[in-house]
């Protein structure tokens, strides 16, 4: 498998620190130096479905391919107002992508989820059941929290990130690791009541609930040894990595994961300050990014490492 390009789009209205301290008690100092995020985007009028789709839309214009090259559209996603049908049902709608020779399917594995997609992506490339897929990590995480709590409104932005992927020597290793922790992290929506239940024991509705510092912890220590691992199996050194580039939940958890390995510290990219934690979109915005930026270059070889709720790791060498 292979990267033929890379698309992302946020939405038009920037959030700063001081605007937050409107609605919550928080300072633009606390949270810049707790997270590193001095701004990220909302979104407020645009539609989610829409955003995902003009990502995607960009990823087929750098692939330099049209929309009716698409033979797979695959989304990953943690939530958004449709249940159904499935963000990459409604991407192929916005994209107007007739079909019916084009499936497509939603994923969920948390802000850890880009890297479980490129491998399914990857078993339906290399057993020739996909030739080209749209693969599209989109996320609304501010519409996932609680506004009245500091806690967790100040960390998050929405975004999409997306790609082109197809036949190629380009997924060298990938590592997926689930330990069950479900308090660690959690959102639970209500669903319609029946006239059955007694709503006894039914915890319907809670915002993102998260266990910061645990989060934490368990991010820099599964960094450390996922990190090692896949490029180990690739049969490379990590000082052979020309980029890193990692989940973006809090500038401390790069920093940390970064002082544990010995090597240049530019081979560590951020876009955390501007953009937030966009949960699973974080890699793929950062990846389309950097190549636009020209940061990133073809044969060039790049790690991508993620956490989140679950608990789910994942890590892949890839090369671009
Ligand atoms: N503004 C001002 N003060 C705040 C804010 C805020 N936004 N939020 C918390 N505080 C206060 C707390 O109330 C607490 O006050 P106290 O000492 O009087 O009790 C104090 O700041 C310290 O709070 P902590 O939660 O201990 O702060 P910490 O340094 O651990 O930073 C953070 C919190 C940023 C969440 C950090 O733990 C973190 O990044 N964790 C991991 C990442 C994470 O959970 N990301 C979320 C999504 S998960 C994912 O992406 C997979």
């Amino acid at each position: 498998m292979k990267i033929l390009g890379t698309g992302s789009a946020v939405p038009k209205f920037t959030v700063t620190n001081d605007m937050l301290s409107d609605y919550v008690e928080t300072s633009d100092e606390w949270i810049t130096t707790r997270t590193g995020i001095k701004s990220r985007q909302i979104i407020t009028t645009e539609r989610f479905e829409e955003m995902a789709a003009l990502a995607g839309q960009r990823a087929i214009d750098a692939a330099g391919l049209v929309p009716e090259d698409i033979d797979f559209i695959i989304c990953h996603n943690v939530c958004n107002c449709y249940v159904t049908p499935s963000l990459a049902a409604l991407v192929q709608h916005h994209l107007g992508i007739t079909g019916p020779n084009c499936p497509t399917m939603d994923l969920n594995s948390a802000c850890a989820g880009f890297v479980y997609g490129l491998d399914i992506c990857d078993a339906f490339i290399t057993t020739s059941r996909a030739k080209r897929i749209l693969y599209i990590c989109a996320e609304e995480v501010t519409r996932m929290v609680d506004w009245t709590q500091r806690e967790t409104c100040v960390l998050f932005g929405d975004a999409a990130g997306a790609m082109v992927l197809g036949e190629g020597d380009g997924y060298l290793a990938s590592k997926l690791t689930s330990t069950p922790m479900p308090d660690v992290i959690y959102y639970r929506l209500p669903c319609e009541p029946t006239p059955f239940e007694t709503g006894e024991g039914i915890d319907t509705h809670m915002a993102m609930q998260l266990k910061g510092r645990e989060v934490f912890r368990m991010a820099v220590s599964s960094a450390q040894r996922d990190i090692k691992d896949v490029v180990e199996k690739a049969g490379l050194r990590l000082e052979d990595i020309d980029h890193y580039l990692l989940h973006q939940a809090n500038q401390r958890i790069i920093d940390a994961i970064k002082q544990n390995f010995d090597l240049p510290p530019e081979r560590f990219h951020s876009n955390i300050h501007k953009r937030g934690n966009t949960s699973s979109a974080s890699i793929p915005v950062l990846l389309d990014e950097e190549i636009r930026e020209g940061r990133i270059h073809r044969g060039e070889l790049m790690v991508f490492n993620g956490f989140g709720a679950g608990f789910v790791t994942s890590a892949a060498v890839v090369r671009y």
